[in-house]
């Protein structure tokens, strides 16, 4: 099964991708993680792309399919692919149609998980990250057993993305009106859009998912 996780920052993508991964053997495909990886790896893309994260704004159409086609190409996806903060602008959609196309796959569903703004807000300025393992954790919703300590590792290594600040989340909140909301409409049209709550808890959105892909 190969599905999109379409929804604003915070909405819950790369925490159900995670556990997709574990439950079902499927391999998450997040351009934001990829993005960040180019960063730390210090290549000049990398740099390039650093300055535009961190305002908030979208990184070019070019260089983020380039990154999905190098995935898909090299193949890897035992349970099937889950694209997480990808596409997110119409031409990036149509890319991966054709990417998909050339590759032999399909698209099962695009998964709309629904928020509202004041949500997205504490989500994201509450969230903390395992600086080793990856692991996403929240102040209130989800936060580590032993205090800083990460529950699946053992690292006290916590971190805080750039980006998630009230006045950059403004700008992501925006780029995904105006560029990525569009996709909504866009599969719909096509039959393949199943919309959910992601304002849920998080093992209730895991089962709406769950049912969503049949
Ligand atoms: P990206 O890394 O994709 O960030 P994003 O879309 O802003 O999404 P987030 O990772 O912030 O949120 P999420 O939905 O994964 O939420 P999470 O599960 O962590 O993109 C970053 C930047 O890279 C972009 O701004 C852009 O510059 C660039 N970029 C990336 N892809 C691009 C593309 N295709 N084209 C162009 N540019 C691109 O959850 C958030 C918090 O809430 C966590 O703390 C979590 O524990 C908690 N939480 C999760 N679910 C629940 C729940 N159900 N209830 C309560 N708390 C919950
Ligand atoms: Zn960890």
């Amino acid at each position: 099964t190969n599905i999109i996780l379409l929804g604003p920052p915070g909405a819950g993508k790369g925490t159900q991708a995670r556990k997709l991964v574990e439950e079902r053997d499927m391999v998450q495909l997040s351009t934001g993680d990829m993005l960040r990886e180019a960063k730390a790896s210090g290549s000049e893309m990398g740099k390039r792309v650093a300055e535009v994260m961190e305002r908030g704004e979208l990184v070019t159409d070019e260089i983020v399919i380039g990154l999905i086609e190098e995935k898909l190409t090299s193949g890897g996806g035992g349970g099937g692919f889950i694209f997480d903060g990808f596409p997110r602008t119409l031409p990036q959609a149509d890319a991966l149609r054709e990417l998909l196309d050339r590759v032999g796959l399909s698209l099962d569903a695009v998964i709309e998980m629904r928020c509202n703004d004041e949500a997205l807000v504490s989500r994201i300025t509450g969230r903390y990250t395992c600086g080793d393992c990856g692991e996403g954790y929240h102040e209130t919703a989800k936060p580590t057993t032993r205090d800083g300590v990460c529950d699946v590792c053992g690292s006290t290594n916590m971190k805080r993305r750039a980006d998630d600040n009230e006045e950059t989340l403004r700008s992501r909140l925006m780029e995904y009106y105006k560029n990525t909301s569009p996709l909504i409409g866009y599969y719909y049209a096509k039959g393949q859009l199943k919309s959910i709550d992601g304002l849920a808890e998080i093992d209730e959105v895991a089962a709406s998912i769950a049912e969503a892909m049949g």
